[in-house]
């Protein structure tokens, strides 16, 4: 007898439905699955021999063959158990098919039947609600499940509950957990600095990627670890995009499956391309994807490998990466804010009043070179941050608070929103809206025309000085940029102005 249930694939951070057909007919005791099964879901036939036994009802001794369809999906993964195993029981006459339909099943099975939580339930929870259908999917899932309003769920820690709970399915809503996560370090605990101060405020405010240049101890890092603290809060919609990519990498808490924070990734330089950029084999997010509508902190930026740096040219532009495969290519939403530190030399003195850079102007050359022009080009802000004295460290007054600052950013960029009449920062303007949103009067285009011309400014230099100008008058409530911001950005293209 054949029978039919539903589950889903996961290709990128997209769930796709999959039908699950078994057959049972008369032959030689077998158990064949096609349909383009990996390695992973070969395995699962063992599995489900045992779970199925120790669930109690007996495996069929008779040729079972299984399909998943569409053949030509791709599919990874051990969440195929369930479904393959409430197929097995509906075609062995145990569960009737009219059971089974209108569900979604996704979960994988440990030998004595019980499920086990299993990653992506949260974009398969989102095909579910789209295509009407009921999930059932392992307990300690649920959460993550629950995320989806209007979704009926069946949550199921053994088979057998699977096989006899079945129309018992309802909606949840679930109180998140309260939030444990340590605080942001405030920015009023850095003393001085206030042009830097100042630049993290621009990025927040326009959604500029920043690099911090400076020698050991000025407090690149510092300043860099409180820049979540002046972003704004993530809204809901940003939240379940964000917390999407992590369900795939099953990486979100149980108790606090919804992402509150907007993320922070600071990986480490030694990271391998595809950890960044996403890739492997199977294809997963990389650290851009996980910094999604968040901040990807690159400390030491010239000890990142070069092909990884050269990659990150496609999101930074994009707000996506294409990762491509024999096969296909896949795409991860990587939308996030790019900050930067880095030493101005190897041994990070080059330029500073106090101590000698111990490095030839060779050592110098190469050191910087390699950062290619091209992804400095994408970096809006280059900031050159000075070691601050321990005598001024005393003597500062009190700093601002990181709230401070927030409220001016959420002003900017309320103003960017009502401009465009969307949600999108100056930083991603195309080139109509720049001549649009952007426009400058004689005096201001005669000046940025000189400045572009004495700092040999590329073109996407050029625009990228006027975006900034743009979120400094927003910052400063103006609608028309003016000489002051238009100076004020110039000052931010340290590598093109020192001719590094
Ligand atoms: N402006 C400042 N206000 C208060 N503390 C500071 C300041 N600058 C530096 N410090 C102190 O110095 C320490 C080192 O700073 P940090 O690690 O941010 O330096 P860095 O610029 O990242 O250096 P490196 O180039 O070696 O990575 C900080 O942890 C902090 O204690
Ligand atoms: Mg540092």
């Amino acid at each position: 007898m054949l029978a039919k249930v539903f589950s889903a694939a996961i290709i990128g951070v997209e769930a796709y439905l999959v039908e699950v057909e078994v057959d049972i007919s008369q032959g030689l005791p077998g158990f064949a699955i096609v349909g383009l099964p990996q390695g992973a879901l070969k395995e699962s036939k063992e599995r489900l021999r045992a779970a199925i036994r120790n669930a109690g009802f007996s495996f069929p001794l008779q040729k079972i063959t299984a399909n998943l369809a569409p053949a030509d999906l791709k599919k990874e993964g051990s969440a195929f158990d369930l479904p393959l195993a409430m197929a097995i029981l509906s075609a062995a006459r145990i569960i009737p098919q009219e059971q089974l339909r209108g569900y979604l099943f996704y979960g994988e099975l440990s030998l004595d039947g019980k499920l086990k939580p299993v990653s992506g339930v949260l974009p398969v929870a989102l095909l579910a609600r789209r295509k009407h259908l009921a999930l059932v999917c392992p307990e300690k899932n649920l959460g993550e499940a629950a995320l989806i309003k209007g979704l009926k769920i069946l949550p199921v820690s053994h088979l057998k509950e699977a096989a006899f709970n079945l129309g018992q399915e309802r909606e949840f809503c679930l109180e998140q957990a309260a939030e444990s996560s340590a605080p942001v370090p405030d920015l009023s605990e850095v003393a001085g600095q206030e042009h830097a101060k100042r630049a993290l405020e621009i990025a927040a405010a326009g959604g500029h990627n920043l690099l911090f240049i400076g020698p050991p101890g000025a407090g690149k890092t510092m300043l860099a670890r409180r820049f979540p603290g002046i972003l704004p809060p993530l809204s809901y919609e940003e939240a379940l995009e964000t917390s999407r990519i992590y369900s795939v990498l099953g990486l979100l808490d149980p108790e606090r499956p919804l992402l509150k924070e907007r993320p922070f990734r600071a990986p480490h330089h030694t990271i391998s391309d595809a950890g960044l950029i996403g890739g492997g084999n199977p294809p997963k997010p990389g650290e851009i994807s996980l910094a999604h509508n968040g901040v990807l902190f690159l400390d030491e930026l010239p000890e990142f490998r070069r092909n990884a740096l050269e990659a990150l040219r496609e999101p930074l532009e994009a707000g996506e990466i294409t990762v491509s495969r024999a096969q296909m290519s896949i795409t991860y939403p990587a939308k996030f804010i790019l900050l930067a530190a880095m030493n101005p030399c190897r041994c990070g003195y080059y330029g500073d009043p106090k101590r000698p850079c111990q490095c030839s102007p060779q050592e110098v050359r190469r050191y910087r070179q390699k950062l290619s022009g091209p992804l400095l080009d994408r970096i809006d802000l280059q900031v050159e941050v000075a070691a601050v004295d321990y005598e001024d460290l005393a003597r500062e007054r009190p700093a601002e608070p990181s709230a401070k600052v927030r409220e001016r950013v959420l002003l900017a960029r309320r103003r960017q929103k009502e401009r465009y009449g969307r949600e999108i920062l100056n930083a991603y303007l195309g080139p109509a809206e720049l001549k649009k949103f952007c426009h400058l009067g004689p005096e201001e285009r005669r000046l940025l025309e000189r400045a572009a011309q004495k700092l040999n400014l590329s073109a996407r230099a050029f625009h990228r000085v006027l975006k900034i100008a743009r979120t400094i008058a927003d910052l400063s409530h103006e609608e028309k940029i003016k000489t002051p911001h238009l100076l004020e950005a110039l000052q931010y293209r340290v590598f093109d102005r020192l001719s590094w």
